[in-house]
């Protein structure tokens, strides 16, 4: 699939997606506690996009997947398909959410602490937050996506975490994942032009450890080889001539 660039009317929808999104990831917070298995977690999200905001789970069916949300706890970089684990005192979580609503996908995630979390998960979260962000203040018509990719991980790395390779953000609308793949790492002033009304996912992955992840035989999960913790942030962004505009913002306050 090609670049898409959204008419004013599609950066609309967009935005109506991606707050929607949003908002499954600000009504599941409350839920994230010890004991909660993250299957339960997937059905309260799966009857909320449904039944409160009259949307699709884009995931379910996707390629396959079995259920509504990704949960990928601790070790687990992506992907994480819900199921009986319970999450217990100390468990790092992203919660992964894609919604389609009138045609278009948001999609956005965020860690969860259950409990209280060691430092180092702690860290590895907020660094990989403050990853995305560096990333995403790069964005503008005009800039590239080397841009992103080395804004990210310059910071990643300068706090000795790694940057995982095999999996990257992605154009979104109407299909939940278009071109250009938006990668993690890179160097400055390479890759495709950023063009105003693309709208692009900045989705960085990193771990404690080193960067190598191997595939379970579920065919989705997605871990650190070494079994070192594993972060990740997601948003949904239009480019516009000036900069961007931030369409998953929900509660966080930035
Ligand atoms: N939401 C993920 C992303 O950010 C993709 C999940 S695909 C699924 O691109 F099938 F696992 F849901
Ligand atoms: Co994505
Ligand atoms: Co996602």
């Amino acid at each position: 699939m090609s670049v898409t660039i959204k008419t004013p009317a599609e950066q609309d929808k967009m935005r109506i997606a991606g707050r929607l999104a949003a908002n499954v990831l600000d009504m599941i917070g409350e839920y994230v506690k010890p004991g909660v298995s993250t299957e339960e977690l997937d059905r309260i999200c799966h009857k909320y996009i449904v039944e409160e905001i009259d949307a699709i789970p884009a995931p379910l069916n996707y390629r396959g997947f079995p259920k509504s949300i990704c949960t990928s706890v601790n070790h687990v970089v992506c992907h994480g398909i819900p199921g009986e684990r319970r999450l217990k005192h100390g468990d790092v979580v992203n919660i992964d959410i894609t919604v389609i609503k009138d045609e278009f996908h948001g999609d956005t995630s965020r860690m969860f602490f259950v409990g209280k979390t060691g430092v180092l998960g702690e860290r590895l979260a907020r660094i990989c937050y403050e990853g995305m962000w560096l990333g995403i203040e790069q964005i503008r018509a005009g800039a590239r996506l080397g841009d992103i990719g080395t804004a990210v991980q310059t910071h990643i790395e300068k706090n000795r975490f790694s940057v995982v390779r095999e999996y990257c953000g992605h154009g979104i609308g109407r299909g939940f994942h278009e071109d250009p793949q938006v990668l993690h790492y890179g160097l400055p002033n390479t890759g495709v032009e950023l063009l105003e009304g693309m709208t692009i996912t900045v989705e960085p992955m990193i771990n404690a450890g080193k960067r190598h992840v191997k595939l379970l035989s579920d065919g989705w999960t997605v871990v650190t080889k070494d079994h070192s913790l594993s972060a990740q942030w997601e948003h949904t962004i239009l480019v516009t001539r000036s900069g961007y505009e931030v369409l998953t913002l929900g509660a966080e306050t930035r």
